[in-house]
């Protein structure tokens, strides 16, 4: 088994967009990074690009909608380490844009909440015992400002005018999930916490990216860098919380 002190982290889609920043920084501060890659060849180039640069990271075939992946995934880790410091839930799909309730399938929000929060959830739950043989554990899940209830009832926030239904909805799950597992972990006294990170507009592949950067959207690395802060924090005691860079955001 390898080396108990050694901080070891899970990013699920890493091997492009934030979470290959997120990958890339984690382990140059002295992470070992699971690059979890939906896209194989991509995982592959990732994790070449940063053992190249001799960087402590592997590829681990990661589609979270499919329950044998995620098994045989937490298995690797398992067989490897033992455990798992932190599991940065990243992976996302957008869903359909501008899709308004009236407008929306039933077929479509399956197919956003299989992935953004089912996918996830599965996620969570499977590494929730590696999790706690730990140091320390934390539950790192980016949702979204998109996600944010507060914001979109607030009639001074862009949010109140912006309906994106199935996308929103699933982040919006993804919210309670944070605070559902931050309260289990909370009322059992583990050192595992769970948190949920807004990157704000980013622009990345995940988005339309040229008329997010005409929008003022932020660089790939500016948008991974709250899930980073938390993720280097070693005291590990926010727990329940939904931030980003400036601060808290409303649930
Ligand atoms: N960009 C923004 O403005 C913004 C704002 C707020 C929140 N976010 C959130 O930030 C996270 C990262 O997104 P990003 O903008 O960096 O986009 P991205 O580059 O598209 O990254 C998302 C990653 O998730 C992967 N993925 C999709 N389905 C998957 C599955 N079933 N299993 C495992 N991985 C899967 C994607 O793989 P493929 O590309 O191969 O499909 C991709 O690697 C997402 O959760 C997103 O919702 C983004």
């Amino acid at each position: 088994m390898a080396d108990s002190k050694k901080i070891v982290t899970l990013i699920t889609g890493a091997e492009r967009g934030m979470g290959f920043v997120e990958a890339k920084t984690l382990a140059q501060h002295g992470q070992f990074v699971f690059i979890g890659a939906y896209d194989m060849e991509l995982g592959q180039k990732a994790v070449k690009e940063l053992q190249d640069q001799g960087l402590d990271v592997a590829l681990l075939h990661c589609d979270i909608t499919d329950q044998q992946n995620i098994d045989d995934a937490i298995k690797t880790v398992n067989d490897k380490f033992g455990y798992l410091n932190i599991l940065i839930n990243n992976a996302g799909i957008p869903g359909p844009q501008d899709a308004l309730p009236t407008k929306s399938t039933v077929e479509e929000l399956r197919k956003t909440f299989d992935t953004n929060f089912f996918g996830t959830y599965a996620m969570t739950r499977a590494a929730v015992p590696l999790l706690k043989k730990a140091s320390y554990g934390k539950i790192i899940t980016i949702t979204s400002d998109m996600g944010s209830l507060g914001l979109a009832t607030d009639p001074k926030s862009m949010f109140s005018h912006i309906i994106s239904f199935p996308y929103q909805a699933s982040k919006t799950a993804l919210n309670a999930m944070t605070v559902a597992f931050s309260k289990e972990f909370r009322d059992a006294k583990l050192n595992v916490t769970a948190n949920s990170v807004n990157p704000g507009m980013t622009a990345t592949d995940l988005v339309d990216k040229e008329l997010f950067e005409k929008n003022g959207a932020k660089p790939v690395e500016s948008g991974a860098h709250r899930a980073i802060v938390l993720a280097l924090d070693p005291k590990n005691d926010a727990n329940g919380t939904f931030t980003e860079d400036a601060g808290i955001v409303p649930w």
